[in-house]
């Protein structure tokens, strides 16, 4: 648990198959743009001072079972991995799928890293010892990936990655909204994608999607911390700044799935699952979960829902475009994009928000 991330995820070895070309994985994990998933710091002097007496019973039950580590031996590659034809694999598929393993894999050490440094500068008992066994999960999850992109040749190196990647500084309560939704976005993510391929199993194209049951059940607990951890302070949810802050957070990480999600369209394809749908679904479980913190839940059934979803991510298209044109046309070209993005956010953040009251006890066990 002392080890640094370096020592967890030593650098990868060079089996990278011949006739496949180089991708830097390390730089793509690297680079910090509106899409990527980022490294967080906070205030942690103030996140030390949480006092988890109001929630003490089901603290102490949450804490038990993450003690008890039921998926101490689950991220280890048994029979059930497949060997896989990487380089049988269609070049676009194989493109998107390495920018997608990459992707989770920053995402998930991302919350490693948060976590452990928590752990490392608290001095509160009840703190520490909740961010220990969450950055034991996601050290675990991040080098199971890893892993995976080690047989294509292609591991990030996620020592170098702690040093080099630019940490966004979050205070504590917008960590909270954002890391107890990306928690569950990400149970979500995993269990309808695990669902979806229990009833194709022949679109099933890599053996990783099997190890994903056991794996969301660990997000889903980390999501329940952080809804405990805001249960401890009312004003959290409910005050009236906090409920926009929460929409902003939600409108934000929904859509921002959507148009990374859509920019990958041979993976869902080989998955056999329509990225539209797919997304809907996430964001449908995950409202629904989030009923047990967040007293406001966008209407993803409104009529202007889905038209925006899709103007925004012709809006990051343009941006890209223009990106890659460069000189002071490309430039022009961004700032029109660029507008188009933001017009389009305001339009789906003033979609009127359901309200709801919060249930009296906050805790939830996985059920998809
Ligand atoms: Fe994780
Ligand atoms: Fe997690």
């Amino acid at each position: 648990m002392n080890a640094t991330p370096h020592d967890l995820f030593p650098d990868s070895g060079a089996e990278v198959a011949a006739t496949m070309p180089p991708i830097d994985t390390t730089a793509m994990a690297t680079e910090t743009t509106l899409l990527n998933p980022r490294f967080y710091t906070t205030d942690f002097d103030e996140m030390d001072k949480i006092d988890v007496t109001p929630v003490r019973a089901e603290w102490d039950k949450l804490i038990a079972q993450m003690k008890s580590d039921p998926n101490k031996g689950h991220f280890k590659k048994t029979e059930a991995w497949d060997k896989v034809d990487w380089e049988g694999m269609d070049p676009a598929l194989r493109r998107e799928f390495i920018d997608f393993l990459v992707s989770s894999c920053t995402a998930e050490f991302s919350g490693c890293v948060l976590y452990k440094e928590m752990k490392r500068r608290g001095t509160n008992p009840d703190i520490c010892e909740l961010f220990s066994y969450m950055s034991r999960d996601e050290a675990r999850h991040a080098g199971f990936i890893n892993d995976a992109l080690r047989e294509a040749g292609v591991a990030v190196n996620l020592g170098f990655l702690t040093k080099a990647k630019k940490y966004t500084y979050f205070r504590p309560k917008f960590i909270y909204y954002a890391t107890y939704l990306s928690e569950k976005i990400g149970y979500a993510r995993y269990i309808t994608i695990f669902r979806h391929l229990e009833a194709h199993p022949e679109q099933r194209f890599h053996p990783i999607f099997k190890w994903f049951r056991e794996w969301c059940n660990d997000e889903f607990s980390h999501g329940e911390a952080f809804a405990l951890l805001m249960k401890t302070d009312p004003k959290l949810t409910e005050s009236f700044t906090n409920k926009l802050w929460i929409k902003f957070f939600l409108t934000a990480v929904y859509s921002t799935m959507w148009v990374r999600d859509h920019a990958r369209p041979e993976f869902h394809k080989a998955l056999g699952v329509n990225i539209g749908w797919y997304d809907q679904e996430v964001f449908r479980k995950t409202s629904t979960i989030a009923r047990q913190i967040f007293p406001i839940e966008l209407d993803i059934d409104h009529p202007r829902w889905i038209p925006n979803l899709q103007r925004m991510n012709r809006a990051f298209i343009a941006m890209d475009a223009a990106h890659r044109q460069g000189g002071i046309a490309g430039k022009l070209n961004g700032w029109i994009a660029g507008a188009k993005a933001a017009l389009t956010f305001a339009s789906l953040y003033t979609i009127p928000a359901k309200h709801h009251a919060l249930p009296a006890s906050v805790r939830l066990e996985p059920s998809y």
